[in-house]
């Protein structure tokens, strides 16, 4: 008999991120917001596979089709000193898209490459200026801006780090802009001017015309869709550019419509400098990612300065043509005033499960929302340890997975339920959504003096 998915999977692959001891669902096909199992069980694709399937499992013939015809006509060459149509236009779509002066696009395979390819430019760009000494960069605590070497030295996480340290990229932390954690937390105005003071004092500290870069993520996945307090990108923006520093906008997530706009730099009034972007381009239908340039950062590449950066299969003709054509379709299917439409229930749904014990904060914008677990709503007190990964991978992931839910139970800072489907998602599909989520927390908050005691 021929091996099963699973056998062939245990026998010759290397998953990502998993412990390849443990059981591993097999997932087979895809169809509107859901996504099916060997056994024809369906799941609802509650965080778009990896914040991705934006446009769900419903347009691979459209798509399909797109990418059919490209192998047909031009299967590949290479964005190395060639051009060809589908990048060309592709970038030309991205920039018309785009905040204002981000006119030009360097294309990547996925979003730590568009990490990547925002340090070395940014590094090039200072050298170009005469500031060549200019080799630090400012991230946030808990931040993921993926894994490849020089972005895993923004990305503050410890145990994603640890096992590779010393880092390439001399990287400084500040404090990201959780409210609920923040002793100003309850104050708006008084947060942002903790945590501008902060990024300030971090950057004195490493001496301002040391510092390369700032990266951050318009709202910040990792710790469960952290939102900036008001007036927090203003403040950014405006510390890079007096210290001459970069500022870098992550949107490997937030692009592509997941805040209801194209950029997350729109829905918060900014303009970075730099802004990556990958998952959503094509709605995972092709690896692909990118990094917007804003034109006084290109100034130098377009002068004769030759940009030392490039990768095979960066402005893939394939990839472009699909890229295009998922746009397309997020242009033609009004996606963007779905998730501006739906999003006003989906807090509300949302904010009432704050009844449920184990529920301290609940957070997001758009369609993307996670709610943070406690084992106390007064004291705040986070799941840790040996508690947590009971909570997370024994009582809720079971529950939720067994009532067709696949969200993410997050534990990379305090445990969070991180929710963000396609942008395709209706109201029914949300309701849905939340009522097995719902569900999940009561039936763990009543199961709370079962979990094993943190050591
Ligand atoms: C904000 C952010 N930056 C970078 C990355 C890395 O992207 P990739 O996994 O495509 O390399 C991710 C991945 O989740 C991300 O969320």
């Amino acid at each position: 008999m021929a091996p099963t998915t699973a056998e062939l999977t245990h026998q010759h692959l290397l998953l990502h991120f998993t412990d390849m001891q443990a059981e591993i669902p097999v997932i087979v096909r895809g169809e509107g917001c859901r996504v099916y199992d060997e056994a024809g069980r369906g799941y609802i694709d509650g965080l778009s596979g990896l914040y991705c399937t934006n446009l769900g499992h419903s347009f691979g013939d459209e798509l399909g089709a797109i990418a059919h015809a490209q192998m047909k006509e031009l299967a590949y060459v290479s964005n190395w000193t060639l051009a060809h149509p589908r990048s060309a236009e592709l970038g030309a779509k991205i920039a018309s898209l785009a905040p204002d002066g981000l006119n030009r696009v360097f294309f990547t395979s996925g979003g730590s490459e568009a990490v990547e390819a925002a340090w070395k430019i940014a590094r090039q760009y200072h050298a170009a200026n005469g500031e060549p000494q200019r080799r630090k960069a400012i991230a946030r605590k808990y931040a993921y801006h993926g894994v490849t070497l020089g972005a895993l030295s923004f990305t503050g996480i410890p145990e994603v780090r640890a096992p590779f340290e010393p880092l390439a990229v001399p990287t400084h932390h500040v404090s990201n802009t959780n409210a609920y954690r923040h002793p100003h937390g309850d104050d708006p105005e008084a947060l942002t001017a903790a945590l501008l003071a902060e990024l300030e004092e971090a950057i004195e500290f490493e001496t301002p015309d040391q510092v390369a870069m700032v990266i951050a993520e318009p709202v910040q996945n990792a710790g469960g869709c952290i939102p900036p307090p008001p007036g927090y990108w203003q403040g950014l923006r405006e510390i890079c550019d007096r210290h001459g520093i970069l500022l870098c906008s992550d949107e490997v997530i937030c692009a592509w419509g997941r805040l209801g706009e194209w950029f997350g730099a729109q829905k918060y009034d900014y303009v970075p400098d730099l802004l990556t972007f990958a998952k959503g381009l094509t709605s995972a239908h092709a690896a692909m990612g990118g990094l917007l340039i804003h034109d006084r950062v290109a100034e130098p590449f377009m002068n004769g300065e030759v940009y030392m950066h490039g990768m095979t299969f960066g402005g893939h003709p394939v990839g472009s043509a699909i890229a295009l054509g998922a746009i397309n379709i997020m242009e033609r299917e009004g996606v963007l005033d779905n998730v501006r439409a739906n999003s006003p229930h989906v807090r509300a749904r949302l904010e009432a499960l704050r009844d449920i014990p184990i529920v301290g904060d609940v957070r997001g914008v758009g369609y993307f929302w996670a709610l943070e677990l406690v084992k106390d709503q007064a004291t705040k007190e986070t799941f840790s340890g040996a508690e947590a990964d009971w909570l997370l991978g024994d009582i809720l992931s079971d529950r939720m997975r067994s009532n067709g839910l696949i969200c993410r139970l997050d534990d990379r800072s305090d445990p969070a339920v991180q929710l963000a489907p396609p942008l395709v998602s209706d109201i029914a599909l949300w309701d849905e959504i939340i009522d097995i989520v719902a569900d999940g927390l009561r039936y763990a908050s009543e199961r709370i003096p079962e979990a094993p005691k943190s050591s």
